[in-house]
């Protein structure tokens, strides 16, 4: 290797070795600036004869352009490496679980009602819907509301123009259901409903859940088990208590209203066996003359219907106070009450109230 050669190669390694552009903009001198050895060697021409300046210049002009040639190629991998690094240092692992929480959430109205709909649909369930504003038909008279009937006073029932009505339950949707449909029927409706009422239990609009099962031979013994299993499930109690409690109903017969147990001990409402009862839900069987009215023939059909309040069972679920919080909108509410945006009940997972309660998005 001759000396020009032995030069090349010394550029080679000393460009490879600087670790930075700053430090290789420092070896480019040591090589291609003013005193650099290869300036130094051009300069060293003039010393020459015609001949061998001529052959020694080609030879020193060649290897400048390997050496600018080896300075370019390092030039480019160190900048290539230091896009990479700060690549590196930025980057996102986008399959860590996010470290701020979501200001959306769902809230326990909303969760609860899709945990009702979840445990009806495990057992065979479909879910129907209907209008909130009604006609007098469907919101009282064919559920076999007397003329007469408390409910219909403007009291109770929002009137609308036109002598509809907000509907005062999800009832009407039973009705509408069975004119629409020949049994076997089993559904539930959840849906907003409306009532002059307001206080600390009651809000002028609230959500209840309707069930109506009507096959040949459903009986009262179908209600029962039915919703003992659906109380707790929901409570996630298994050996919760369930009381039937003989009521009435203009369109049930006969009707009862479902207590679940609890217990008030030193002040603290709690959910289970405790010689204590709370009033959930109303059911019966589906009066003859309803079936009459929606177009099914009581001497081949029966069967049962309940209707529950959501906000009822979600206050008792998560121990919520007052049901007007409900509707505050108050984000610290929201934040302790709600659920996380995923956090959605599915048949697929199974039940996840009992893992996931009330202020389960914390
Ligand atoms: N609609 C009744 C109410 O709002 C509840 C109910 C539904 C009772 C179905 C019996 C059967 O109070």
């Amino acid at each position: 290797m001759d000396s020009l050669e032995q030069l090349v190669e010394t550029a080679r390694a000393a460009f490879a070795g600087a670790p930075s552009p700053a430090a290789l903009e420092n070896e480019k001198a040591r090589f291609l600036g003013k005193a650099g050895s290869v300036t130094e060697l051009l300069k060293g021409l003039g010393k020459l004869g015609p001949d061998e300046k001529r052959t020694q210049g080609a030879r020193i002009n060649a290897a400048k352009q390997a050496i600018e040639f080896l300075l370019e190629t390092r030039r480019a991998e160190l900048a290539e490496g230091e896009l990479a690094a700060r690549l590196a240092q930025q980057s996102i692992d986008v399959t860590l679980p996010g470290r701020k929480r979501s200001a959306g959430g769902i809230h326990p109205i909303m969760r609860t009602w899709m945990r009702v709909e979840e445990i009806f649909g495990s057992i065979g369930f479909d879910v129907a819907d209907g209008p909130e504003i009604e006609n007098d038909w469907y919101n009282f008279t064919a559920l076999n509301n007397p003329e007469n009937h408390p409910a219909r006073s403007m009291q109770d029932t929002f009137y609308v123009e036109g002598g509809m009505v907000l509907r005062t339950h999800t009832s009407p949707i039973q009705v509408r259901y069975m004119e629409t449909h020949a049994p076997p029927i089993k559904i539930i409706a959840p849906g907003r409903v409306y009532r002059v009422d307001s206080d600390a239990t009651h809000s002028p609009m609230f959500h209840q859940v309707e069930g109506l099962v009507i096959d040949r031979t459903t009986h009262m013994g179908h209600l029962k088990g039915c919703l003992i299993e659906f109380c707790r499930a929901f409570f996630d109690v298994e050996d919760l208590p369930v009381r039937f409690r003989p009521s009435y109903f203009p369109f049930t017969e006969p009707s009862a209203e479902v207590d679940i147990g609890c217990s008030r001990a030193g002040g603290e409402l709690k959910i289970g066996a405790g010689g204590d009862w709370l009033e959930i839900l109303g059911s019966g069987m589906v009066h003859p003359q309803v079936l009459k009215n929606c177009g099914i023939d009581p001497a081949e059909y029966q069967g049962f219907a309940f209707g529950m309040g959501i906000e009822r069972v979600a206050m008792l679920k998560y121990g919520i106070p007052d049901l007007r919080t409900m509707y505050d909108s108050d984000l610290r509410w929201l934040r302790h009450y709600g659920f996380l945006p995923l956090d959605i009940p599915s048949p697929v997972r199974g039940p996840l109230l009992g893992v996931t309660g009330a202020g389960g998005a914390a």
